[in-house]
Order: structure tokens, then C-alpha cells, then sequence
């Protein structure tokens, strides 16, 4: 039927009871099916393979979430045969039908949300919140991106020379691997799996070897929304192996990805040496890095901005590629700034999260638990500190929330994307400067700006070079539709998730024009 217009999906109002009753029934429940047997999805068929890995929860590492079949080479190739045998007849099938099936899926992730989110509570270490986020941001995903293809699908008249019709459209590129990252485990993984499928495309979903068990519900959203075999195909597996198969297969045409800069630009280097024999030159979507800056003006108003400086930096343990991670403060502001940053900081709950209280728990795995202290100890090197909490808990990967005061703009926690919550405070004299400062590094994802004075805004605007840039507004949480999300410099390659350049990407323009 005729869709009415997007819309995104709301959020659950937690000050429901019910609603924090159901959640709290499904934390219960899910675990009575773990460890979740996972297997490869290869042209339909469920496949098990003697090698498996586990998934474990990140909070509390003796709880195996999943046992995952892992893919070699041999199903890897099956899964790109499988691929490229299913792209004629869905490349053909009409844009319209294809966007159908990007509406049930949605549905079927509506009829589980509240799985869905608690799922990552345990798999990936997500607050209540955040998880059920990470679940509304996949349906928007869904049904944006269905709205899109529709859009794109009506071929467009060009030119009006009398005796001739001339018409572009779109088609699709061909087998694409997708990428995922977990940290938002259901939600990237949806958007860039959906955007690939719905512009006709078949796709080889790798999911991140964190987040594999939310992978497979990538899958079976799909599953119920009766996508036709071999059209998407579900390969866990470890990253280097399986990926750099994916990305340098001659069948593969087209690469989304979301993670790392180390990957996205190993990724971007290898699909580009083309063979001579090659069919296509392969197109490569990276989102990467960040190392976001939030400019606190002299005049900002500090109750509002102290609260989104603390959710940007450590929502989701600050594990956001749109994690706020400098914090840049005008001189003038700057003692009073500190106190009140000090004080919120050491007043937030931190510890597990399937306790609703804790905005901030584990880690996601040991190796970023690692690198996250090391870089406390850079942080004590270079700087002060201002705030050091340990989080308190058995077993789990948790690192200390941590704040430093008297970085500057060269030190490397000022440069350096660190993924975990660790906050750098930068001291400039004046508004020009902290412009300079924010835009010095080699990312330029997101940024905020906190200030009450119309010329400082304009220029911050003008001269904050960043992908997505919000005024009086944390740095994390953009919205599908309303905030086309993606950055550039080496924060990434490729246009925008949830806007509307972004299904282009997946395909190639033709023109067709008819001398009457
Ligand atoms: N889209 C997310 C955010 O804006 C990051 O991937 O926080």
C-alpha cells in the first residue's frame, strides 16, 4: 500500500512503569537461551561450521551470550557465489517491491523491540537506553531508506528537445560486502545492510565478532520479511580473514563499512588494486574516526552544557565514533566550568548496566580495556587529572571514567581517537582560537557548540569544519532524516547514512535517451 510519510520511530518513555516492567521481564528472560547457537546463513541454508568463537557479555565475562559459527575461506566464497547467483533477479525486481520488503522488516523489528534492545544490554554492555535507541535508529533506517528507493526508483525525465526522451535512473552496483561495527550492533548494520539490499543489490553481511548474536537478528528481520534466498547472506567470522577475502573478491563490487581508520583505510587501499581482467572499479563507503570537540563559549549557558558535555563524552562508556572527546572552554568560563564539570561527573552512576541506574559500565572487550588505560596513562603524562572514578564491578571489562585538564591541541590525547570514556579539557583565550583548536586534527566527524552570542555561532557555523556540527546540543545521537550523519578528512569516505545521498552511493546512473 501507499506509505504516508517518514516519521521516526519514538523512543520507549521510560517514566512508564510498564514499560520498565517489560524491559525488566526481558532481561530476565533472555538469558534462560543462552549461549545462543549462531549459525552461517549461505543462499538460505543455515550452515554450522567445526570452528566456533564465543560472545560474551562485556559487564560480566563468565556469561557466553552466543557460540558463533565462524567462517574460512571456503564458506566465504560460497557466500559471495551465492550472492552474485541471486543479483540478476533482484537487481530486476522493481524498486517499489524491494521497498516492501524494507517496510516488514521494520515491522519485525517493531514486534521485538524490547528483545532487540535487551539483547544488547547483555551482548554489547548498552544502557536500557542507549539500546533501545540503537533499536529505533535501525527501523528509521528501514523505513527511510524504503522511502528513499522509492524516490530514486521513477526514472527522471532530462532535457526538452522536441524528438527526444531522455531519462536517468538508477541501477544497481552488484554483490556488496558490508562491514559492521558493534557499537551500535543492530542499528549500522541495518542501515548499511538495507540501503545495499533495497537499491538492488545482494549483500555478504559480516557482523562485528562482538556483536555477532544482534548480527543474526540482522539477519532473521530480513528472514521474516521473506527476502528471497541468497539475496543476503550472514557470515560471522574473524575480521582480517574473512574481510580481506570479502574486499578483494573479484564479484565484489561495492564495500560498506563502518569502524576503525586502521581498517577503513586497509579496506580502501586493497579494493583499489583493480586487476587487469577486473569488471568494475570497487566502491568503497568508510565511515571511520572521531576525535569530536565540544567549544564551550564564555557566555554559554553551563547547566545545559556541562549535562550534554557528560553525555557525549561517557554515554555508551564514550564507545561512539560521535563521542565528545575535547572538550575546548574560553578562558573566562574556565574555573567555573571545571567545578561544575567535576562535580556532575563525580555525581554520575556508574557500574553494570543491566541496573538501570548506571549510565556507564564495561568496556566493550580486554583489548579496549587496554588501550583505554594506556591512555589514562598517556592522560597522566601529558596532563592533569581532573575526575579518575573506577567503575565498580566483578568480572566485567571496566576502565575508570576519566577527565584531564591542561591538554594541548599537539598531545596525543588531544590527537588520538581513543574510544573509551576519557575526556581531554583544552584551555583557549578567546572564540577564534577554540575554532583553530577544534579543527585541529586529522578527523572531522562531529562537533558542538555551546554558546548564547549570534556572532560566535555564525562563525562556528562557517568555520567548524566538522560533518555534523550542533549548536547548543551534545555531540552524539543525530537522527536518521533530521541529521544526515557522516564526516569527512580521515573520519571517512562516502555520503551520508540516514540523508539523502546516501542510497546513490550503492548505485551507477544511466541515461537512455529515444530520438522520436
Ligand atoms: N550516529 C551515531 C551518533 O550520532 C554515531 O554513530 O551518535
Amino acid at each position: 500500500g501507499d506509505k504516508g510519510p517518514f516519521v521516526n520511530e519514538p523512543p520507549w518513555d521510560w517514566t512508564i512503569a510498564e514499560v520498565r516492567r517489560t524491559f525488566e521481564r526481558t532481561l530476565a528472560k533472555l538469558p534462560k537461551d543462552f549461549p545462543v547457537q549462531v549459525p552461517l546463513v549461505i543462499n538460505g541454508k543455515k550452515v554450522r561450521t567445526r570452528e566456533t568463537f564465543s560472545s560474551t557479555n562485556p559487564n560480566r565475562t563468565d556469561q557466553v551470550v552466543g557460540v558463533v559459527a565462524s567462517a574460512g575461506e571456503e564458506e566465504a566464497l560460497q557466500a559471495v557465489a551465492a550472492a552474485k547467483d541471486a543479483f540478476d533477479a533482484w537487481r530486476d525486481t522493481p524498486p517499489r517491491e524491494r521497498a516492501e520488503y524494507l517496510f516488514r522488516a521494520a515491522q519485525a523489528a517493531r514486534n521485538r523491540r524490547y528483545e532487540l534492545a535487551a539483547l544488547q544490554v547483555y551482548e554489547v554492555g548498552k544502557s536500557w537506553k542507549e539500546a533501545d535507541a540503537d533499536v529505533c535508529e535501525a527501523i528509521d533506517f528501514l523505513e527511510y531508506y524504503g522511502r528513499e528507493m522509492i524516490r530514486l526508483g521513477t526514472p527522471r525525465r532530462m532535457g526538452h528537445v522536441p524528438g527526444e526522451v531522455s531519462h536517468l535512473f538508477y541501477e544497481p552496483r552488484g554483490v556488496t560486502a558490508v562491514v559492521a561495527p558493534w557499537n551500535f550492533p543492530f542499528a549500522i548494520s541495518v542501515g548499511m545492510t538495507s540501503a545495499a539490499l533495497v537499491t538492488g543489490n545482494t549483500v555478504v553481511y559480516k557482523p562485528a565478532s562482538q556483536s555477532p548474536v544482534i548480527g543474526y537478528w540482522v539477519y532473521r528481520i530480513f528472514e521474516e520479511a521473506k527476502l528471497p534466498k541468497g539475496v543476503l547472506n550472514f557470515l560471522p567470522g574473524p575480521g582480517g580473514k574473512i574481510g580481506d577475502l570479502l574486499v578483494t573478491h573479484p564479484d565484489v563490487a561495492m564495500i560498506a563499512f563502518t569502524g576503525s581508520k586502521e581498517i577503513g583505510l586497509r579496506i580502501i587501499e586493497r579494493a583499489a588494486r583493480t586487476p587487469s581482467d577486473a569488471q568494475f572499479v570497487k566502491n568503497v563507503v568508510a565511515e571511520m574516526g572521531g576525535k569530536n570537540a565540544i567549544i564551550i563559549d564564555a557566555d554559554a549557558d553551563l547547566d545545559e552544557a556541562v549535562v550534554q558535555v557528560l553525555h557525549s563524552a561517557f554515554g555508551y562508556q564514550g564507545q561512539k565514533c560521535s563521542a565528545c572527546s575535547r572538550l575546548i572552554v574560553l578562558e573566562e568560563n574556565y574555573d567555573k566550568l571545571l567545578e561544575r564539570l567535576r562535580a556532575a561527573a563525580e555525581s554520575l552512576e556508574l557500574g553494570p548496566v543491566e541496573n538501570p541506574k548506571n549510565v556507564m559500565g564495561a568496556v566493550i572487550d580486554a583489548r579496549a580495556r587496554e588501550k583505554i588505560l594506556e591512555y589514562i596513562e598517556i592522560g597522566k603524562r601529558e596532563g592533569k587529572v581532573l575526575v579518575e572514578r573506577p567503575v565498580e564491578g566483578k568480572n566485567g571489562h571496566f576502565v575508570p571514567l576519566a577527565i584531564f585538564t591542561e591538554i594541548r591541541p599537539e598531545h596525543r590525547l588531544a590527537q588520538e581517537e581513543i574510544f573509551g570514556p576519557v575526556l581531554s579539557v583544552l584551555k583557549v583565550r578567546d572564540f577564534d582560537e577554540a575554532l583553530e583548536v577544534a579543527n585541529s586534527t586529522q578527523y572531522a566527524l562531529t562537533g558542538a557548540v555551546f554558546s548564547r552570542s549570534p556572532e560566535n555561532i555564525e562563525k562556528a557555523r562557517r568555520r567548524f569544519r566538522v560533518g555534523n556540527l550542533y549548536i547548543n546540543r551534545g555531540s552524539t545521537g543525530a537522527i536518521v532524516e533530521r541529521h544526515p550523519f557522516g564526516g569527512f578528512k580521515m573520519s571517512g569516505v562516502g555520503s551520508k547514512a540516514g540523508g539523502p545521498d546516501y542510497l546513490l552511493q550503492f548505485m551507477v546512473p544511466r541515461n537512455v535517451a529515444e530520438n522520436t
